[in-house]
Formats: structure tokens, C-alpha cells, sequence
């Protein structure tokens, strides 16, 4: 029987859930992390192990209010120049202290907005990750990118270094919404900045979309998911709007009429019934992909990583974040670089790597982190499996199951032969569940995004 939207909403808490990208969630990291232990972290990694490298440019032409990333608004270049300089100091130095050059079959350049470098800056860049580590044939190379403000002379270069894949921010047509969100974009720039990588040969095209903005109505927000599967994307992101004004005050611009539960979920509804009705397949908590995709093939063979940039295919254990704010996942912990640009910027003039916090791992933090990967996603874990695993007493877990009762008695999950299933309607509540395994986690109002 299908899901009742009434039990789905009596779940939502009254309390802000995190995203779970990693586990423990970053608000837990500590400054006992510090720089003499990330390098022998990472003197310490198995040579024959590949790797991903994450870069941060946390700059962008124009602020949107809705923002929620690390980022700066940038008027003139010179800043880019300067932070770029200290990027090229940061590789040499993770280059030096990696002592071998390690295999890489994964790069992504994220932001704030990664296509704001102008062309020799990308190409310096990738040179010195190029001198430092040895990029793999089949590497996946990603760049976001705003499409307003797209310079096309970038693609040669990313022609030249093999990007195959790109993520376009757009977030929702609605002239009320772009207005209100000081994000102006049309239909017309986002279509021509795709046909403009296929025409490129970077095919492999990610759209980034949001639900829960102030302004959306049904009539416009169909309208937006129409127009976006005309442009025949591979993969859909669609994330519901964080509205966490304490952090990031240029929200308050947005004003207060925020969507109530209810209309969340509705618009997350909408969206979820017209991709999944016009050849789209969902995986993890909001992404969609074609269903003859890789990415969905991994999913279904439970092959699916997830980190800060969201969901992704590739199988590199160690994560090595580089630029102001990125975060490190090695086989030890996580390390946080300073999010600050010019604390950033004034750490590697020292020639110091640029580190602000992080998490050793605790062999709870395997156990706990490993169900929570499971939920988000693939919306299920088998608990005997992972007592096995980590060698405990599948007991250890029924406190949390327990917790669980209400999500169970309303229909939203499902507790047979120790394996927890989340109802696929009930995907909008993966984070509240997983909250439940969360050992650092208490209910607070205004420390992560809704619940919904
Ligand atoms: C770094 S931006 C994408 C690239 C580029 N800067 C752009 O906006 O076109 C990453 C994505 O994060 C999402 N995002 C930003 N702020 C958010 C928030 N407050 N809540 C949920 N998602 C958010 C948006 O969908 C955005 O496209
Ligand atoms: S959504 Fe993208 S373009 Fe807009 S401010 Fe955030 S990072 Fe910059």
C-alpha cells in the first residue's frame, strides 16, 4: 500500500538533521588534528592504493542568496591569481610529503565556481597535480560550472586534460525564485552551455536542482523539471534547500517565507514522480540518473561511495582534499583545511599545509559510519552483516532499532531478518533515520538543515 503523506510528515522532527557526507559529521571534528598528523597520515598510505583528489575554489561572478557553499563573491581576478599560487603551494607540498606518486582515478573541481579560473590558471593546476600524481587513463576529470557566466576558451583546456564531465547549476526557472534568490538564468544560457560540452565531447553532463525555495509553485517548479529533461541530462542532483541563516547570513536576503514541511515534501514529490517517469532511476537520498547508466549499475551492485561532493562510482578509498575548506578522508580520519581564505592563503606562505581540524577514527566511528553509508545509499543495511563485520553482537544495535519503532509502525521502514529497509517513498526521512546511529548527534535546532 502506498505511503500516506500524513505518516511521512509526522516523522519530519522539529529538529535540523546533517547531510551525512561523512561520519562523524565535520560540526564533530576537533583541533587536536594537526598538521604533524596529517602528514604522517599521510606518509603513511598504501602506495598501491588509488586515490581522488577534490579541489575547492571557493569563489563566484555573483552571490546567490540561497548559498549554502564556501565561497566568496570575487569583483577582480587578482584574488583568484593569489589563491591559485597557494593551490600550486598546496600540491607541491602534499607531492612531497606522499613521497610516492600515487595513482589518481578521480579529480573534481568543485566550489563555489570552478570555471570562474580563467584558462592558465586551470592549466597550472592541472600541470602540478600532473607533476605530483600520476592521473589515470580512465580518470573521471569534473569541473561545476555556472553557466552565466561560462567563458567557452575554458573548454580547451579542459579538452586538453581530458574533463569528462561537468555539473551545471541551475537550481529552478521561475523568474519569482531567480529574482528573489538574486540568481537570474535562463532556460536558453543553460541549453546552450550543454550543447556546447557535447558539441565538446564532454557528454557525460550533471544538472544540480533545488527544492523548498521560497516563491516555488507547483505550475512553475513542473515547469523547470520539463525543460531540464528535454536537455536529456545524465544525472540530476536535487537538493532540498538548507536554510541556515546562523552560518550564512546572506540567507537572510531570501526573506522568511520559508515552504513548511508539507510543501517540501510536495515539491520533493513532484520532482521525484516526473524523473522516474521519463526514463530516470533514483539513487541515494536525491539523485537520479538515466537508467542505463554506470552510475546506477554501481548502485545496484552496491558500489556507490558517498562524500562531499555527494554521490559517486569511483573506487578510490583516500580522499585528498586540496583548497580552503576541503576535507581529507583518509583510512586514519578526516582533515579539514582552513575554510578562510587568507587564514589559507597566510598557512601555506609558511609552507605549512593548511590544516584546521579533523577526526581520528575510532572503531565505533567504522561500525556507525558504515550503517550510515548503507542507508544513504542504498536506503538499506543488513545490521547481521555489519555485526559481523566489525565482529560485535548484532544486540549492540537494538537501542537504535528500537528508536526506529515509530518509522516502522507508520509504514516508512521495514525491520526483517535483521535488515533495515527504507520504503523508497520515505527517502526524504534517510537522514532523520540515520540520525538514530549517529553517536555524536543531538537534537538542535539551528545546527544542520531541515529535516525534510
Ligand atoms: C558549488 S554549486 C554549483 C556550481 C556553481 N557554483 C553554480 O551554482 O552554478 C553546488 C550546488 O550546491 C547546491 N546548493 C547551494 N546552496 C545550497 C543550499 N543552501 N541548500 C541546498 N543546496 C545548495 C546548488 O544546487 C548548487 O548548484
Ligand atoms: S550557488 Fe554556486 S554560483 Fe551561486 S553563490 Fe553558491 S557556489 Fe556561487
Amino acid at each position: 500500500m502506498p505511503l500516506d503523506n500524513r505518516n511521512i510528515l509526522q516523522l519530519v522532527p522539529d529538529y535540523s538533521v546533517p547531510r551525512y557526507t561523512s561520519y562523524p559529521t565535520a560540526p564533530n571534528f576537533c583541533d587536536k588534528i594537526s598538521n604533524n598528523i596529517y602528514t604522517s597520515w599521510l606518509k603513511n598510505l598504501d602506495k598501491d592504493k588509488e586515490i581522488s583528489l577534490y579541489i575547492h575554489i571557493p569563489f563566484c561572478n555573483s552571490l546567490c542568496y540561497f548559498c549554502g557553499c564556501h565561497t566568496n563573491v570575487a569583483n577582480t581576478y587578482a584574488p583568484i591569481e593569489s589563491y591559485v599560487n597557494s593551490l600550486l603551494r598546496e600540491i607541491a607540498l602534499l607531492g612531497e610529503e606522499l613521497r610516492n606518486k600515487f595513482n589518481v582515478s578521480h579529480i573534481h573541481f568543485g566550489g563555489g565556481t570552478p570555471s570562474i579560473l580563467r584558462g592558465a590558471e586551470l592549466w597550472m593546476i592541472m600541470l602540478s597535480i600532473k607533476k605530483n600524481f600520476n592521473i589515470l587513463e580512465n580518470c573521471e576529470i569534473a569541473m561545476e560550472i555556472d553557466p552565466r557566466f561560462y567563458k567557452k576558451n575554458l573548454t580547451t583546456i579542459l579538452n586538453k586534460y581530458g574533463f569528462n564531465r561537468i555539473s551545471i547549476g541551475v537550481q529552478d526557472f521561475s523568474k519569482d525564485v531567480q529574482t528573489l534568490t538574486n540568481r537570474i538564468q535562463s532556460f536558453k544560457t543553460t541549453k546552450k552551455i550543454v550543447e556546447h560540452f557535447r558539441e565538446n565531447k564532454i557528454s557525460n553532463i550533471n544538472i544540480d536542482l533545488m527544492y523548498g525555495l521560497p516563491k516555488q509553485t507547483v505550475r512553475t517548479f513542473s515547469d523547470t523539471l520539463k525543460k531540464i529533461v528535454t536537455l536529456e541530462p545524465d544525472r540530476i542532483s536535487i537538493f532540498g534547500y538548507g536554510h541556515v541563516p546562523w552560518k550564512k547570513k546572506h540567507q537572510k536576503l531570501i526573506g522568511d517565507e520559508l515552504l513548511n514541511n508539507e510543501s517540501r515534501l510536495k515539491f520533493y514529490q513532484l520532482a521525484s514522480h516526473y524523473f522516474l517517469s521519463n526514463g530516470y532511476e533514483a539513487f541515494g537520498i536525491d539523485h537520479y540518473a538515466k537508467k542505463s547508466s554506470s552510475i546506477v549499475q554501481k548502485a545496484k551492485e552496491k558500489k556507490l561511495q558517498r562524500n562531499f561532493q555527494g554521490y559517486s562510482e569511483d573506487s578510490a578509498e583516500i580522499l585528498i582534499g586540496i583548497g580552503a575548506s576541503s576535507i581529507s578522508y583518509l583510512p586514519k580520519g578526516y582533515v579539514q583545511n582552513i575554510a578562510q581564505v587568507d587564514g589559507y592563503i597566510s598557512s601555506l606562505k609558511e609552507n605549512k599545509l593548511p590544516i584546521l581540524r579533523g577526526h581520528e577514527f575510532r572503531a565505533k566511528d567504522r561500525i556507525y559510519g558504515t550503517i550510515i553509508k548503507e542507508l544513504m545509499c542504498y536506503l538499506s543495511v543488513d545490521l547481521n552483516q555489519v555485526a559481523e563485520k566489525f565482529e560485535k553482537n548484532i544486540n549492540l544495535f537494538l537501542p537504535n532499532v528500537k528508536k526506529l519503532q515509530p518509522f516502522v509502525d507508520a509504514g516508512c521502514v521495514n525491520f526483517e531478518n535483521h535488515t533495515l529497509s527504507i520504503k523508497p517513498e520515505a527517502r526524504p526521512l534517510v537522514r532523520n533515520i540515520c540520525s538514530v546511529f549517529d553517536q555524536y548527534f543531538k537534537p538542535e535546532k539551528n545546527k544542520y538543515s531541515f529535516g525534510i
